[in-house]
C-alpha cells in the first residue's frame, strides 16, 4: 500500500524529502518552501551610508525582512539617503530601556526598538510637539493605573491588551503608530483610519462614532477624490476655490492635529474633568466622580492620586488652559463652518457632560452609601469608597455596573455629543446610563433589605 502511493506519486516523497533537508539546512535563514532560487536584487544605493549598505546587503543575503526593505525604498527617506543606520542604533541620549535592550541582529550594536530622539535628530519640530501632548505620556498614564500591575504581563508588557495601544507613549514615543514603517509616509497619517485601531471600542469609540456621523459619511463618499498628500496646513488657503481636491469634510487628524502639529491634547481630555469649576451644582457633581476617582477623600482632600493626574495631564488645571485648547478647535470648525454654529454646537456637548455628571454623581453616591452603611465590605487594601481606576477589578455587580456606567456610558455619552453622532450620544450613552442608574438603585435597595437596613438620611 505504502510502495504503491509513493510508486504512483514520486514527487511527493521527493518534496517532502527536500523539504525536510532544507528545514534542517539552517535555522536562522528560513527557506520560503515552494519559492524558487531568488534573483540578485540591484538597489540604486543613491545617497545610503555605507554602515546602512551593510545592513541591507546581509538582510537581503539572508533572505530575511524583505517588507521592510521594500517599504523603505518606496519611502521619503530612501531618496534622502536616510536608512537602516539612523533609526536602529539608538542615540545617544535614547531611553535605557532601548539601550539595555538585547538584540536578535547579528550586529550587536542594533536594536529593534527605535527611539523618537533617533527622529528628533532630522525632525526637531516634531518631536517637540509630541512629547508636550498627550500621545506622549500614554505609556505612564497606563502603568499609574491599580488595575494594571493586577494583569498578566502579556496584556502590558507584551503590547497585547492596554499596552498594544498604549505604546504610542513607550520609551519616550513610537512615531510608527499613524505613520506606520518603514514607508513613514504623512500621506497616511492624514487619513482617519490612520487612528483607528486605538481610539475605537468600549470606552473610546471616535472611530464609529466619527466614521457614522455627518462628517463621516462625506469623508467615506468623497475622500478617495481628495488629494492626501496635500499639508493640513494647506487644507484651508483659498477656501472659496472651487475643487474637487479640497477635502470638505474635516478627518480627525484636520481637527485634532490643525497645521501639522503632533502635539495632542483636548480641552475636556478623556474624563472630562476639568477644574476649576465656575457652576457650584456641576463642581458638586464632580466632586463626587473625584472621590469615585480616589483623586479626592469623601472629606474632600486631595490623595497622592492628584499627582499622578498632573503628571499625566488627566485634567486641565486652570481654566485659561482649557478655554485655549477650546478655542483652537473653534478655530478649526470657523474654517468651514460660522463661528456661532460652532460655539453653540459645543456647548450643547458641554452641557452633556453636566447632565451625565449629575447621573454619575448619583450613583456613585449611592454607592459610597452601602460602604458608609457596612453594607458592602471595606476591603482592607482598597480605600473605603468605590474606585472607578479598578476597572472590572471590583468584587460585586453593583460596581462592575457602577464602572461601566462610568467608562462605557457616560464617555459615549459625551464623545458623541462631541463627534456630532447623535446615535451614539442618545442610544448608546444617555440611555444606557439612565438604565444604570435605575438598576443601581433597584440593586442598593435589594442588598440594604437583605442586610435589614435602611438608607441613611437618603
Ligand atoms: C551579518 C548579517 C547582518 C547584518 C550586517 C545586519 N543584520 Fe540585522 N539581523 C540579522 C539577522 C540574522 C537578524 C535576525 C532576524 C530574525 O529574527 O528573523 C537580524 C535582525 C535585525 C533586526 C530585528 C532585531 C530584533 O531584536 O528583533 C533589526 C532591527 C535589524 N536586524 C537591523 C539591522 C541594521 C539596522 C543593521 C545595520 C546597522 C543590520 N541589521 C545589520 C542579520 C544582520
Ligand atoms: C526612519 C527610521 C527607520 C529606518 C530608516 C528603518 N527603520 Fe526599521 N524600524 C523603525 C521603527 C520606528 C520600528 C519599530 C520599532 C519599535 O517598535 O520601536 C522599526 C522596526 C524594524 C524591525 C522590527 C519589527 C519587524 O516588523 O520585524 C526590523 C526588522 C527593521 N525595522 C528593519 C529595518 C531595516 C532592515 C532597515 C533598512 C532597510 C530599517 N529597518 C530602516 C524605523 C526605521
Ligand atoms: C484599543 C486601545 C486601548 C486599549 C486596549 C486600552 N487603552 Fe487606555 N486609552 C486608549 C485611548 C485611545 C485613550 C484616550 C481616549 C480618549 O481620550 O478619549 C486611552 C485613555 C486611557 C487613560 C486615560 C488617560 C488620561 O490622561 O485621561 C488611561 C489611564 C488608560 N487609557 C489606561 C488603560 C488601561 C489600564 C488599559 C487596560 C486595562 C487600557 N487603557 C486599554 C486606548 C486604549
Ligand atoms: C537622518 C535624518 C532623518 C531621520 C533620522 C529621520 N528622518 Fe524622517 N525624513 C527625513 C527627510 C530628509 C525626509 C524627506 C523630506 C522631504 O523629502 O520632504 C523625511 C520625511 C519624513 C516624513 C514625511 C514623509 C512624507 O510622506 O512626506 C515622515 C512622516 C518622517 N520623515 C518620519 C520619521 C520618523 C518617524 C523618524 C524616526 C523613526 C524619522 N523620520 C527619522 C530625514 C530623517
Ligand atoms: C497621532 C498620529 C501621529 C503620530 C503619533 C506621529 N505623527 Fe507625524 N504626522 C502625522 C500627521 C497627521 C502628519 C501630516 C501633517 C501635515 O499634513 O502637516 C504627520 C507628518 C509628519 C512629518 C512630515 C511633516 C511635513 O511637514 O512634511 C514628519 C517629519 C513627522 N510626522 C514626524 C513624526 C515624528 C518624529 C513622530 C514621533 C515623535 C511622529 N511624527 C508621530 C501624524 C502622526
Ligand atoms: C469636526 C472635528 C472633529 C473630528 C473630525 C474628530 N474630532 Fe475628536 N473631538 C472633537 C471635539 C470638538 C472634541 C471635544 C473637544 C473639547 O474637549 O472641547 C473631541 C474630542 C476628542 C477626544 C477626547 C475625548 C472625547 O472624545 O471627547 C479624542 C480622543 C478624539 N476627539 C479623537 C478623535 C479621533 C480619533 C477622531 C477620528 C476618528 C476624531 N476625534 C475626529 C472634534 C473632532
Ligand atoms: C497606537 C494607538 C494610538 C493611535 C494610532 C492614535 N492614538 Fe490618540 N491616543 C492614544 C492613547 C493611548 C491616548 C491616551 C493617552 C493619555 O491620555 O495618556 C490618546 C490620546 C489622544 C488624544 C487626547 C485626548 C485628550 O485627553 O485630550 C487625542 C486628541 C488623540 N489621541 C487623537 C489621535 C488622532 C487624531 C490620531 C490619528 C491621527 C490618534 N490619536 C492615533 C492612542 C493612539
Ligand atoms: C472641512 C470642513 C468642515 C470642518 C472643519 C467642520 N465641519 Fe462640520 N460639517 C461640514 C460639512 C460639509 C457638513 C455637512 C453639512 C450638511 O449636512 O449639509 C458638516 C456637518 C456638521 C454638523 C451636522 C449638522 C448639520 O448642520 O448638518 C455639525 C453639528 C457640525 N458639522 C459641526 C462641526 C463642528 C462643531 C466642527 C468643529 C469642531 C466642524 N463641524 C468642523 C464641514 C466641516
Amino acid at each position: 500500500m505504502r510502495a504503491f502511493i509513493w510508486g504512483k506519486f514520486p514527487h511527493l516523497f521527493l518534496n517532502l524529502a527536500f523539504c525536510v533537508a532544507i528545514a534542517q539546512s539552517s535555522a536562522t535563514a528560513l527557506p520560503r518552501i515552494g519559492s524558487s532560487p531568488r534573483a540578485p536584487y540591484e538597489i540604486d544605493w543613491g545617497k545610503v551610508s555605507e554602515d546602512s549598505r551593510g545592513c541591507v546587503k546581509c538582510h537581503v543575503s539572508k533572505g530575511i525582512t524583505g517588507s521592510a526593505i521594500r517599504d523603505w525604498q518606496l519611502s521619503k527617506h530612501f531618496g534622502a539617503g536616510v536608512a537602516c543606520a539612523d533609526c536602529h542604533l539608538p542615540a545617544k541620549d535614547a531611553a535605557p530601556a532601548i539601550t539595555g535592550a538585547s538584540s536578535a541582529c547579528e550586529d550587536k550594536r542594533v536594536r529593534r526598538a527605535v527611539s523618537p530622539r533617533n527622529c528628533a535628530v532630522c525632525h526637531p519640530d516634531q518631536f517637540g510637539q509630541f512629547s508636550q501632548g498627550k500621545h506622549a505620556a500614554a505609556w505612564l498614564a497606563m502603568t499609574a493605573m491599580p488595575t494594571t500591575a493586577e494583569q498578566p504581563k502579556a496584556i502590558i508588557e507584551g503590547e497585547k491588551g492596554c499596552g498594544g495601544c498604549h505604546r504610542i507613549g513607550r520609551d519616550e514615543g513610537k512615531c510608527d503608530s499613524c505613520h506606520t514603517r518603514h514607508l513613514f509616509a504623512a500621506a497616511e497619517a492624514r487619513r482617519p483610519e490612520a487612528c483607528m485601531t486605538c481610539h475605537m471600542g468600549f470606552d473610546h469609540p471616535q472611530w464609529e462614532m466619527y466614521s457614522t456621523s455627518k462628517h463621516g459619511s462625506i469623508y467615506a463618499t468623497q475622500g478617495a477624490r481628495w488629494d492626501w498628500n496635500l499639508k493640513l496646513a494647506n487644507w484651508f488657503d483659498n477656501p472659496e476655490k472651487a475643487s474637487l481636491e479640497r477635502p470638505r469634510a474635516p478627518v480627525c487628524s484636520s481637527c485634532h492635529m490643525p497645521q501639522g502639529d503632533h502635539t495632542v491634547g483636548t480641552a475636556w481630555g478623556f474624563l472630562a474633568l476639568r477644574l476649576p469649576e465656575k457652576d457650584p451644582e456641576w463642581l458638586g457633581y464632580r466632586q463626587k466622580i473625584l472621590i469615585g476617582l480616589g483623586v479626592l477623600t469623601p472629606e474632600g482632600q486631595p490623595t497622592a492620586r492628584l499627582d499622578v493626574v498632573k503628571v499625566g495631564k488627566v485634567a486641565r488645571l486652570s481654566a485659561e488652559e482649557w478655554q485655549a485648547a477650546r478655542d483652537r478647535m473653534i478655530a478649526v470648525c470657523a474654517n468651514c463652518h460660522a463661528r456661532t454654529f460652532a460655539q453653540q454646537n459645543l456647548e450643547a456637548a458641554d452641557s452633556i457632560i453636566k447632565e451625565s455628571d449629575k447621573l454619575m454623581a448619583e450613583a456613585i453616591d449611592i454607592v459610597e452609601g452601602l460602604y458608609r452603611d457596612g453594607i458592602l465590605e471595606r476591603p482592607k487594601d482598597r480605600p473605603p469608597h468605590p474606585d472607578l481606576l479598578r476597572f472590572y477589578e471590583v468584587k460585586c455587580p453593583i460596581e462592575q455596573k457602577l464602572y461601566t456606567m462610568f467608562l462605557e456610558h457616560r464617555m459615549r455619552s459625551f464623545q458623541g455629543a462631541f463627534h456630532m453622532n447623535p446615535d451614539y450620544q442618545h442610544w448608546y450613552g444617555w440611555a444606557e446610563m439612565k438604565r444604570d442608574l435605575y438598576e443601581i438603585r433597584h440593586e442598593a435597595e435589594a442588598l440594604r433589605a437583605s442586610r435589614g437596613k435602611s438608607s441613611s438620611g437618603r
